[in-house]
């Protein structure tokens, strides 16, 4: 690891201040190291995709919503990159917020340059020493002011840290033990539109899965279709019920399959019934509007709340007090999720979307549906419509969750951006709530089938 520091790095440096970006730079290039410098949130996100930087470094206005943005996008696109954040104040809930980003390092300012020196060949060995090394530089100050905080003011750096990250070795175990996506469903995921070529691709790509076109033959052949003669091939099948029909069922059969197995905790057949709606409302909100990406919001709705089944199947024990705080605090369990775990499980959803190379705008929808105003400007629409058809099922009793409170107020952000109202758009609910039965119908001939 040592000698990997020693190497030339490229360093991309997003600052708002032009002096600052003018040192930071100066100091980099003492070091022989490359550096390549953004002005705001925008610009860094394009010179990350094109500079392929070592390190990051972000500096925009202390650090508020643009600097969080930055840096979970970063990390939501896939890049594992080291992020040195300079901010203010480095209190506890600005480590709350960072620390699950690992690999992250801090300093408070003013700047000084012998401590971003000092700090920056942490960057490259293991993430908890970035993170202890940049707090031993910084003026840490445990509480906020205006806190109400339990742990008094004598809280120390190390407690500071381990309370303020989920455990990194969990969280590998977590996806380790967690199922892949079936290689044909990023197939099909990749393919969208509804071109000729499109079609053919789509019916090659079944066709030559037998466990995928198995099931998607006992779908629609059985009961609920009650079709007369028997549909034999893909093809005839996609000719029937039409393309999107098939891309549909072929994603519910696969995704079905991780709902399957009892849980102690939550009743997984609740979160696909909850899943299924979403999907459907989402896809609805965008039509509705009239925007593109209907599709992509349904498949993102399907997925949306995977965060929350990875959290219930591999971190049970910690998810259980979670459920246990929100039931008996009568807090969400959005929030109860963070104050336990301090995990959201939407950035969980979005996070394992990455992991299993899924298109970013379902990484992004999944990620941001509970803070849709967070996504990509090309992505938002999809992240709203899956935030707001969230709404609608709460709204038609269709919650993932039993017994929790959930918050129904829609996001100010995606109602705008969708021309929502909620008084307009209640209609809307007995349709999600057919739609959703008939498709669970349809999907439980594959669900069945996975025992
Ligand atoms: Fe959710
Ligand atoms: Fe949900």
């Amino acid at each position: 690891m040592a000698g990997r520091a020693n190497r030339s790095k490229s360093v991309l440096v997003a600052a708002d201040v032009p002096y600052t970006r003018m040192l930071l730079k100066q100091a980099l290039e003492q070091q022989e190291w490359a550096a390549t410098t953004a002005k705001d949130a925008h610009e860094a996100l394009v010179k990350l995709q094109t500079s392929a930087p070592d390190l990051v470094i972000i500096d925009l206005n202390s650090f508020d919503n643009a600097s969080e943005d930055l840096l979970m996008k970063a990390r939501i696109a896939g890049h594992r990159l080291p992020v040195l954040l300079l901010c203010t104040l480095l209190d506890r809930d600005l480590l709350r917020r960072v620390a699950n980003v690992a690999p992250v390092g801090v300093l408070t300012k003013p700047l000084n340059l012998d401590n971003v020196k000092a700090l920056l060949p942490a960057a490259f060995g293991p993430p908890d020493q970035f993170l202890r090394k940049g707090i031993e530089l910084s003026r840490y100050r445990p509480t906020t002011s205006d806190a109400k905080d339990t742990y008094g003011a004598t809280q120390t750096v190390e407690e500071a840290i381990s309370e303020s990250r989920i455990d990194e070795d969990r969280i590998q175990k977590m996806f380790g033990a967690m199922p892949l996506l079936p290689h044909v469903v990023a197939r099909i995921l990749q393919l969208s539109g509804s071109d000729e070529s499109t079609v053919k691709q789509l019916s090659d790509v079944v066709s030559n899965d037998p466990r995928m076109s198995g099931q998607l033959l006992r779908i629609v052949n059985s009961a609920y279709f009650g079709f007369a003669r028997r549909i034999a091939t893909i093809p005839e099948a996609m000719v029937i019920l039409g393309t999107q029909a098939i891309r549909n069922l072929c994603l519910g059969a696969a995704v079905s399959s991780f709902f399957g197995g009892k849980s102690r905790l939550l009743d997984r057949m609740r979160l696909w019934r909850h899943s299924l709606a979403v999907a459907t409302a989402a896809r609805k909100i965008a039509e509705r509007a009239g925007v593109a990406g209907a599709e992509e919001a349904f498949t993102a709705g399907l997925l949306h709340d995977f965060g929350r089944l990875a959290l219930e199947r591999h971190l049970s024990d910690a998810y259980s007090k979670a459920i246990e705080k929100a039931r008996s605090e009568q807090v969400t369990l959005l929030q109860a999720e963070v104050e336990t775990l301090n995990i959201e499980h939407a950035w969980l959803s979005g996070w394992m979307a990455a992991k299993w190379n899924l298109p970013g705008v379902l990484c992004q929808a999944m990620a941001y549906h509970h803070t849709p105003e967070r996504a990509n400007e090309t992505d938002r629409v999809v992240a709203a419509a899956v935030h707001l058809g969230d709404i609608l099922a709460h709204l038609g009793g269709l919650a993932g969750v039993e017994d929790v409170l959930y918050d129904v107020e829609p996001n100010i952000y995606a109602s705008g951006l969708l021309r929502f109202d909620l008084d307009e758009v209640q209609d809307i609910i007995p349709e999600v709530q057919a739609e959703t039965a008939a498709l669970e119908q349809q999907l439980s001939v594959a669900m069945g089938s996975e025992g």
